[in-house]
């Protein structure tokens, strides 16, 4: 099995000379001794903040892909103005957890002071870029492997938690026709290798959008492909039911403009990766989705806020957050309160909450929660003209399905406290194979309740997915 790490970049910086920088210089800074250069500062920086996605070929994270490499000279400096504007706007790099949290999950993003002031002036000074005969001698740039470079299986088909053991795919392209904006259809993927004929224990999985206008993409046992999110990998001895069934529901949410030339076609896959017999099953992952339907945000309102609690029934581990809302979101906060403690602990503070950014905030070590704890989430949002997202400030919003609608859900990840010590390839207890056909039911009758547009009339009939 190929588990993710965490990727590391090395680079070792030989001492430029003087005489160097200055011959290279040009732009404003062109006089001064210490106007940074990309070989002899803003690389290492860069490498180490942005190159994750920045690079050749690289991760498509549910749908978006970033735009240039900043490991090449030219491309960085073609997208320096913009660097300098996404580095002091903060959006970039992408991470939402407010910085009291740094440490707390995997795969955060902090940029330090240093390398974000370093960047800047990089870019102020003319984008530099100091002597590039030294490269690669006086950078070697170690890009450590598994984390971001995908596996190519047999097929073709490339992977970025591993070869998949089985894979699932629409019987036809999805046709999302020029007149649609915001669809919703429930499609059941069928089988295209792997054995799905039994009941499966699975480690891993992963959903490849296969089009550019996916919104996102729900999936009882895929997990959720939303902007931002790679493959859904557990730790050894964590992991989820998938009962023996022909198919998985898959609910997409396209979402673009409508009009000539807008059409496109949609060819999303699934992946798994299973767990073998004999092995060891103790934490069985589960999700919940709090989440408070009552909201109704007046026009125009700049900072509505919303609340809801949640109760924890019985011992859990949390594994990780997921909050969700839509273009009016603008910070979700969710506090814990333990049995019998006053005080309110903060278990997550999203102040600029960013729809195209949904994250997982999964811990680096699973938190205990004693039943009885309580969730109080807390939204807010801007239904003001001043949130450039906002599809419509005249509008008063409610909860619902259409990208136009909101939500305020807070889903998150857990497992039972105690250990299962359940044997792979053993008799599953009943009650598990219960729920887990039961959760995959209602994904998969949710059609009839979220098909949020009237596609066969809108694109003629549609073939039966
Ligand atoms: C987790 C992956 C990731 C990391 C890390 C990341 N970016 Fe990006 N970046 C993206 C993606 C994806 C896009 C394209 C977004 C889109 O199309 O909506 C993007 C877009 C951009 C853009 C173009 C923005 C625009 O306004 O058009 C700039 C500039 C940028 N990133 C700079 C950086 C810099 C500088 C860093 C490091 C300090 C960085 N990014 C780190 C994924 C990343």
């Amino acid at each position: 099995m190929n588990m993710q790490t965490k990727p590391h970049y090395l680079i070792t910086k030989k001492f430029l000379p003087l005489a160097a920088l200055l011959s290279a210089s040009t732009g404003a800074f062109a006089q001064s001794a210490e106007a940074p250069t990309y070989y002899g500062e803003a690389l290492y920086a860069l490498s180490r903040n942005c190159a994750e996605c920045h690079r050749p070929e690289g991760p498509n994270l549910g749908g978006v892909q970033a735009p240039f490499s900043v490991l090449n000279f030219d491309e960085a400096k073609i997208w320096s103005p913009l660097i300098s504007l996404r580095l002091k706007d903060g959006s970039m790099p992408p991470w939402g957890a407010h910085q009291q949290h740094q440490g707390t999950f995997k795969n955060e993003r902090y940029i330090s002071d240093e390398d974000k002031q370093l960047l800047i002036d990089w870019v102020e000074a003319g984008s530099l870029e100091g002597d590039a005969e030294d490269q690669p001698s006086t950078h070697e740039l170690v890009l450590s492997a598994p984390a971001n470079e995908p596996t190519l299986a047999p097929d073709g088909s490339m992977w970025w938690m591993g070869v998949p053991d089985a894979t699932v795919a629409f019987a036809d392209p999805i046709q999302v026709c020029e007149e649609a904006s915001d669809w919703q259809p429930t499609i059941l993927m069928h089988r295209t290798g792997g054995d799905l004929s039994k009941h499966q224990w699975a480690q891993a999985s992963e959903i490849r959008p296969g089009g550019p206008t996916m919104h996102h993409g729900t999936s009882n046992y895929l997990g959720v492909a939303v902007p931002g999110r790679g493959p859904q990998v557990y730790p050894d001895g964590w992991g989820f039911l998938l009962p023996a069934d022909p198919f998985i529901t898959l609910n997409m949410h396209y979402a673009k403009q409508s009009g000539t030339g807008t059409a496109v076609e949609d060819n999303t896959v699934g992946g798994f990766l299973f767990y073998e017999p004999g092995d060891v099953i103790d934490y069985v992952v589960q999700n919940t989705i709090p989440m408070n339907t009552d909201i109704v945000i007046p026009p125009g309102d700049p900072n509505y806020m919303a609340t809801h609690e949640h109760t924890i029934e019985e011992d859990i581990l949390l594994l990780a957050l997921a909050p969700h809302s839509h273009y009016r979101g603008k910070a979700v906060k969710i506090d814990l309160e333990l049995p019998g403690v006053d005080e309110l602990e903060t278990l997550l503070w999203v102040p600029d909450y960013d729809f195209n950014w949904q994250f997982h905030y999964e811990y680096h070590e699973p938190r205990l929660l004693p039943a009885g704890a309580k969730m109080h989430v807390t939204w807010w949002f801007d239904n003001s003209a001043e949130n450039l997202a906002n599809p419509d400030p005249t509008a008063e919003v409610r909860y619902g399905p259409r990208s136009s609608d909101e939500m305020m859900n807070a889903r998150y990840y857990y497992t039972k406290a105690e250990p299962q010590g359940i044997v792979v390839g053993d008799p599953i207890p009943e009650s598990l194979l219960a729920q887990a056909r039961r959760t995959e039911q209602y994904y998969r009758r949710q059609q009839a309740n979220w098909e949020t547009e009237n596609v066969s009339e809108l694109c003629g009939p549609q073939v039966a997915p």
